[in-house]
């Protein structure tokens, strides 16, 4: 690693013997692209989360766009999602020539507000989607994002980008709404460098992703060439994409998929140790807390009353102490191309303003060491003394 040895990254992936190994065996083998250990890396995935199937596809942003491609979106249809996420989530509407409908955040946290929702849904017709985002593996209130989709007669594609595994009663993320995305980025909790996998209730919906994601093929080409009665023959039955996930990351992905309980508690055993030592200092407001959250993200937030600097301030500070740190997210809505397209004030969303304005996020991966979190908490607490704030012991008095 190029980092000095007392830096702490924001995110490291968890790569052991086993995905080598398993690399080395693809290499071997003489298939590398979409294959055999694609399609039971796919077989592994949806028996995970009980899915009747999953198609993997080469990122989440392949996946959202073949999910509103195949629930039939395009001009004149209006897609909704909060501001608060990574650009793809709304991009891939732009793609299919539809608008997006942005609607905030809860008044507390980072995922889409139903009552806001209700509000979107009730002022404008003509909305096919909503997709809802799984902000760091904090589960939305899908309870009630589903109730008003049905009342209004819209798909919900679930954004479970930061949300694998998140397992509710109901079942896991992904699996609630029509269709649900996850991502296998290489920071995400279980990674293939790039990658990850659509599942949808509807089977017309499965078999349209399938085609479109392999150029509108009626077969793949692991079929035409792999057995002895194979044929060169296949025809082209739509315009698709090229968005399959070659048996070299898939290879990856199934022993990464493995390990994803062992890496989940990790995780969790790292929030605990975050929220223990910052919960009640002044200086600092925790991420709200779900029993299912999967910790993709710590994402701290500060209070500006009690510091004499600001997030930006806070942030190099903090990282000049050796501590890798990131915000999760800019809102969509005060990015350029967003803000111009529909005319959008960054007050426009409030809740999502607030949460942009005072977060930071925290190193939280797998293999992160104690005395790494250690690191953490001290330089923290550090630059929170540092820029002014009383200890935590004054923080009842
Ligand atoms: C919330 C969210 N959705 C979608 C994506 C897109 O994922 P991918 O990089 O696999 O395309 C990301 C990427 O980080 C994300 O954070």
């Amino acid at each position: 690693m190029s980092q000095s040895s007392d830096f702490v990254p924001f995110a490291l992936p968890s790569i052991g013997p086993e995905e080598e190994e398993a690399v080395l065996a693809v290499l071997r083998s003489g298939w590398l692209t979409t294959g055999k250990a694609t399609l039971a890396f796919e077989a592994e995935f949806a028996a995970y989360v009980g899915a009747p199937a999953a198609l993997a596809v080469n990122s989440a942003t392949s996946g959202l766009h073949l999910a509103l491609e195949a629930l039939g979106v395009g001009p004149g249809d209006f897609v909704v999602t909060s501001p608060y996420t990574f650009v793809s989530t709304a991009a891939v509407a732009r793609h299919l020539g539809a608008e997006v409908l942005f609607c905030d955040v809860t008044p507390a946290g980072y995922d889409l507000d139903p009552e806001a929702l209700e509000a979107v849904l009730r002022m404008n017709k003509g909305v096919k989607a909503i997709i809802p985002i799984h902000v760091g593996g904090y589960p939305c209130r899908m309870g009630e994002i589903l109730e008003l989709a049905r009342r209004h007669g819209c798909a919900v594609v679930e954004d479970c980008a930061h949300a694998f595994p998140v397992r509710l009663e109901e079942g896991f993320a992904g699996t609630l709404g029509d269709l649900g995305v996850y991502s296998f980025y290489a920071t995400k909790t279980i990674t293939t460098g790039e990658g990850g996998m659509v599942l949808a209730r509807d089977e017309e919906l499965r078999k349209r992703m399938a085609t479109m994601r392999s150029h509108g093929f009626d077969r793949g080409a692991w079929d035409r060439y792999t057995s002895k009665k194979a044929s060169w023959r296949y025809d082209v039955v739509e315009a698709g994409y090229k968005y399959n996930l070659p048996d070299l990351l898939a290879a990856i992905g199934r022993e990464q998929l493995k390990k994803a309980g062992r890496f989940l508690e990790e995780r969790r055993s790292i929030a605990s140790r975050y929220l223990e030592a910052f919960g009640g200092h002044p200086a600092f407001e925790l991420p709200p807390v779900h029993p299912a959250h999967a910790w993709h993200l710590f994402s701290l937030r500060l209070r500006p009353e009690a510091l004499r600097v600001g997030r930006d301030e806070f942030f190099e500070r903090l990282q000049a102490k050796g501590i890798g740190l990131s915000v999760h997210f800019i809102p969509l809505h005060t990015m350029a191309y967003w803000s111009k397209r529909y005319g959008l004030r960054p007050e426009a969303f409030p809740n999502a303003l607030d949460r942009f304005s005072r977060t930071i996020s925290l190193p939280i991966w797998q293999g992160m060491s104690a005395a790494q979190v250690e690191r953490v908490v001290e330089a923290a607490l550090e630059t929170a003394a540092e820029a002014g704030a009383p200890g935590p012991a004054a923080a009842g008095a």
